[in-house]
């Protein structure tokens, strides 16, 4: 297998774009990729104070590193799920990383604040993954809003969001099929605007960008998403992709042509409140973080 590039030996092959690629050139096309989106989606500016949410897996390890290639102004921000071995490793994984890009980082560590996933789970009788969408959520919010970053990015990438807008289309969820734009507005006077530069490249060619880049990234998947239906998707994409190679983007570039027109400007500002108890902006008195850790105490 040769590069299209430069005739090298190819260390990757994608088929979707039928080509074949050296690390040099592997590098230059994810980086490509990478801006392609960033450009199109008008993500953000070179002067814009951008904070990347990362949890220690190749995606966000990656976009973090891109960015920060880049020239971009970037700082990565950990939370700390206190999930037993599993956070302790990804954290590791983060901080290594960290070290030695010379990367800022801001850690908020659940186990110190009192609410641990787990446990703030049981107490509240909730599922994992619902409680920690919750508590994660909040707090990015809160660190993106108090660190004054003009930008959230996440490293979702094309497996994600094709799979997800796929779960969407199944149960014919309308209204969360915006979702999976790559960039969500900011909203209300607090709450960022997020990004996604990530959403024209594959699972397997993050993991292939940070093997290739000495990229070490926590290679198991949280314990708590074994059985997620998003998995299912997911292989069910990856099986249409295989016999049909190019399908899956197909699929996801053209829905994001048919809603590229809709008007993503409103926020919700209007009808925003301010919560009682932690200051950040709500849609009650109280927002949903705090209803639920008042339960755990
Ligand atoms: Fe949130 Fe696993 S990453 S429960
Ligand atoms: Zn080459
Ligand atoms: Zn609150």
């Amino acid at each position: 297998m040769k590069c299209v590039k430069c005739n090298g030996n190819a260390v990757i092959n994608i088929r979707r774009a039928n080509a074949a690629f050296c690390k040099e050139h592997f590098n230059e096309y994810f980086t490509e990729q990478t801006l392609k989106s960033i450009k199109q989606f008008r993500m953000f500016r070179k002067t814009d104070k951008i904070m990347v949410c990362v949890s220690g897996g190749k995606d966000s390890l990656v976009l973090w590193h891109v960015l920060h290639n880049l020239g971009c102004d970037v700082t990565g921000m950990y939370i700390d799920l206190g999930i037993n071995g599993y956070s302790d490793r990804s954290k590791e994984k983060v901080t290594a990383f960290a070290d030695k890009f010379g990367l800022k980082t801001i850690i908020v560590d659940l186990r110190e604040k009192g609410y641990p996933i787990p446990f703030v789970a049981r107490r509240a009788k909730r599922e994992d993954c619902a409680v920690c969408g919750t508590i994660k959520r909040y707090y990015f919010n809160r660190a993106a809003y108090d660190g004054g970053f003009d930008v959230v990015a996440t490293g979702h990438n094309l497996d994600d969001e094709a799979s997800r807008l796929l779960a969407n289309i199944m149960h014919w969820n309308d209204e969360y099929m915006d979702n999976t734009y790559p960039v969500l507005p900011a909203g209300g006077k607090m709450l960022k605007k997020k990004v996604k530069p990530l959403v024209r490249l594959t699972e397997r060619e993050t993991a292939a960008f940070a093997i290739l880049n000495g990229i070490d990234y926590v290679m198991e998947e949280c314990p708590m998403s074994k059985g997620a239906t998003s998995l299912i998707f997911k292989e069910a994409l990856s099986t249409i992709e295989d016999k049909m190679a190019g399908t899956e983007i197909f699929f996801y570039t053209k829905f994001l042509e048919r809603v590229k027109d809709k008007d993503r400007s409103k926020t919700d500002s209007d009808e925003m409140k301010i919560c009682q108890t932690c200051g950040m902006e709500s849609f009650m008195d109280k927002c949903t973080f705090c209803r639920l850790v008042e339960k755990v105490k």
